[in-house]
């Protein structure tokens, strides 16, 4: 690729995730960290429900057929957005697409899916009332991990979809999610059982549904897990 090219690309891909323009401010060009004041947030403010809806739309259509990552030719089907009530209270945000989400267009829907479904229903919430996302698209060959240029290309999508919908409460589902949102390498298993700040929501770290099939006896942690989650929304009301 040249140069011309790269620069090209680059531009485009920042044209896509709604940067209008580009400055030649000499201010712009330091690299230090520049606190945004309040009108400079990173995606608009949803400021009803309408936005949200719009707004969703909008980054759905801009991922188009999405060429950004090497995923697109390791055989991906499509792309999985994200699903639920674009004004969810509660936001749920796993790692990436397995082969039933890639099949179905939907996030969790295979067998861990099912239990996450079940995990939602026990705090008297159904799938319609809730968010749910991944931090990557599309599915990575394998069930293998998301490398991390696959990461730092679509996690700017899943920071717009939680901009949008602005939800009260995020649950991060498993190490992966927990990690990437937080930016540390703590484990789970001392990252989950506090209340972390994210984006303006609070963030629940717990067990990834896929990892309780196979470890059942983590259930009960996750359920505590739950429970401050039920208790953040019901002090929210
Ligand atoms: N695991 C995830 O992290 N996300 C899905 O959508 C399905 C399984």
């Amino acid at each position: 690729m040249s140069n011309n090219d790269a620069i090209r690309e680059h531009l485009k891909y920042f044209r896509d995730l709604g940067v209008q323009g580009v400055t030649t401010d000499p201010v712009w060009r330091e690299r230090g960290p520049r606190p945004l004041s309040g009108g400079e947030a990173s995606s608009p403010p949803a400021a009803d429900g309408t936005d949200a809806t719009d707004g969703l739309v909008q980054v759905r259509a801009r991922i188009g057929d999405c060429t950004r990552c090497k995923l697109h030719a390791l055989g991906r089907q499509q792309i999985v957005f994200g699903v639920g009530n674009p004004h969810a209270d509660l936001m749920f945000v796993g790692e990436a697409p397995g082969s039933d989400e890639d099949r179905q267009g939907v996030p969790f829907v295979g067998r861990a899916g099912q239990l996450l479904t079940k995990i939602i229903e026990a705090i008297k919430l159904s799938r319609d009332d809730v968010y749910i996302a991944n931090v990557i698209k599309c599915r990575p060959p394998g069930n293998r991990n998301p490398e991390p240029d696959e990461v730092e290309t679509c996690e700017p999508f899943l920071a717009e979809q939680i901009d949008l919908v602005r939800p009260r409460v995020i649950v991060a589902l498993g190490t992966f999610a927990a990690h990437t949102l937080l930016r540390t390498e703590t484990p789970i298993s001392r990252l989950r059982g506090v209340v972390h700040e994210y984006r303006g929501a609070k963030l629940i770290p717990t067990f990834h549904p896929a990892y309780l099939l196979r470890s059942p006896t983590r259930k009960r942690d996750v359920w505590e897990d739950m429970k401050t989650v039920r208790a953040l929304l019901d002090a929210a009301q």
